[in-house]
Formats: structure tokens, C-alpha cells, sequence
């Protein structure tokens, strides 16, 4: 299989369905999300400066997210692709990413982009604060990641249209109609 970048808003799926694609493809995956979380549950220096981002629902500065991107990328098994979800999130991130992956010989592959309404993205955040308590799934810090997204990741969906590997698809209501359509689509890459 292809590289694969899964992209979207907080709660539109990313996670949800990286797990589903990695069980069907057998890729690797990295969500700079979970690195993070790691960090800080392991009380690292790096986990104590996410933190502090995560928390106030604001992006980590480029540069780290590129070195820790690279390295988390250096140290997984190749031949089977990759699907990156969580990164690249600005467009410094994306150059950074084409450029990693063209001096090791790699692409990008195909970028999944998921489209779900706002209200959707709300319920799903606030029922995964009662299932899992993540920290940063409070109504305060999912509006400001919600803003965030808005100001300054989706503006790179237009950069991978450039790039041409831009695919959309759109939450109607049913989580296996998402999937279904997802594969129908990777299984042709
Ligand atoms: P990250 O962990 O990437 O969070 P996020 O982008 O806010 O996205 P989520 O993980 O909340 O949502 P998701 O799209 O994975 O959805 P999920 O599948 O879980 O990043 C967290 C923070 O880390 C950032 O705010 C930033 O501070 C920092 N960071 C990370 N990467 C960075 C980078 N590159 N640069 C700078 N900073 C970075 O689904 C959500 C919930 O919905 C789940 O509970 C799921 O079970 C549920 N659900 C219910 N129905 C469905 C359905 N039909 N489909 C999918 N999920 C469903
Ligand atoms: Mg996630």
C-alpha cells in the first residue's frame, strides 16, 4: 500500500479509522497525537512541553513536530506504507514531510480527508471525555482546537490538491457507508 495522510478536524475519525486501515493494509502508523501523549504520560521532557500546548489546545511549534515526526518515522519497519494521521497540520509540516519522504526514496501517496459537521465532531469529543478522559476533550479546549483547525490546517487541503492527491470523503450518518467508501477507494491504490 501507499503512504497514506489522514486528515480532518478533532473527532472527525482520524484515529478511528487509521485503526481499521492498518488491520485491512497490515501498514504502519504514526499519530504524532499518541507520540505526545506517550511523552507525557512517561513525564519526558518533550512530555512536559506538550503538555503545555496540548492542553490549551494549540499546535507544538514546527520544528519539534518535524524532528519528532522524522525520528518516530526513522524507527518503524518499511515495505508496507505508512498512514500519517495528525501530521503534517500547517504547511511548513507538509514541505517538511514531501522533502523527508523524497530523500528517503518515499512519497506521500494519497491523502484522506474527512468531512464531518461541527455538532458531530462536538458529541463525539464530549461522549470520549466520559469513555476515555482524554485532557484535552473539554467544550473550552475542542472550540479552540476547532479553531485552530480552521486557521491554520484546513488551508493545507488546498496545498494537496496542488500536490493532486487530495480525496474527500463525507460523514451522512453511517460510520460502515464512511469505510466502505474509504477502502472502496484505497483498494484501487
Ligand atoms: P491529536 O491527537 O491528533 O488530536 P485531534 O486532531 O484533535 O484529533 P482527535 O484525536 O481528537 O480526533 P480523531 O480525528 O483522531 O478522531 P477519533 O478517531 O479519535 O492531537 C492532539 C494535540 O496534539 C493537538 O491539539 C496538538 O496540540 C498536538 N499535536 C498533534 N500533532 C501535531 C502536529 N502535527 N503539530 C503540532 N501539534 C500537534 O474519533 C473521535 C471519537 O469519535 C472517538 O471516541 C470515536 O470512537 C468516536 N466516533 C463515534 N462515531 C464515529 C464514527 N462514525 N467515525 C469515527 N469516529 C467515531
Ligand atoms: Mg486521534
Amino acid at each position: 500500500m501507499k503512504n497514506i495522510i489522514i486528515f480532518g478536524a478533532p473527532g472527525s475519525g482520524k484515529g478511528t479509522y487509521s485503526d481499521e486501515i492498518v488491520a485491512r493494509y497490515e501498514m504502519g502508523h504514526i499519530s504524532t497525537g499518541d507520540v505526545l501523549r506517550a511523552e507525557i504520560k512517561n513525564g519526558t521532557e518533550l512530555g512536559k512541553t506538550a503538555k503545555g500546548y496540548i492542553d490549551q489546545g494549540q499546535l507544538l511549534p514546527d520544528s519539534l513536530m518535524i524532528d519528532i515526526l522524522a525520528k518516530t518515522y526513522d524507527a518503524l519497519p518499511k515495505g508496507k506504507g505508512v498512514i500519517f494521521d495528525g501530521f503534517p497540520r500547517t504547511i511548513a509540516q507538509a514541505e517538511a514531510l514531501k522533502q523527508m519522504l523524497a530523500e528517503r526514496g518515499d512519497d506521500m501517496g494519497v491523502m484522506v480527508e474527512l468531512i464531518v459537521d461541527e455538532d458531530t465532531l462536538l458529541k463525539r469529543l464530549l461522549n470520549r471525555a466520559i469513555e476515555q478522559g482524554r485532557a484535552d476533550d473539554n467544550e473550552e479546549t475542542i472550540k479552540k482546537r476547532f479553531a485552530v483547525y480552521h486557521s491554520q490546517t484546513e488551508p493545507l487541503a488546498e496545498w494537496f490538491q496542488k500536490e493532486g492527491i487530495r480525496h474527500t470523503f463525507t460523514w451522512k450518518g453511517s460510520k460502515e457507508q464512511m469505510l466502505s467508501e474509504i477502502f472502496a477507494f484505497l483498494d484501487k491504490q
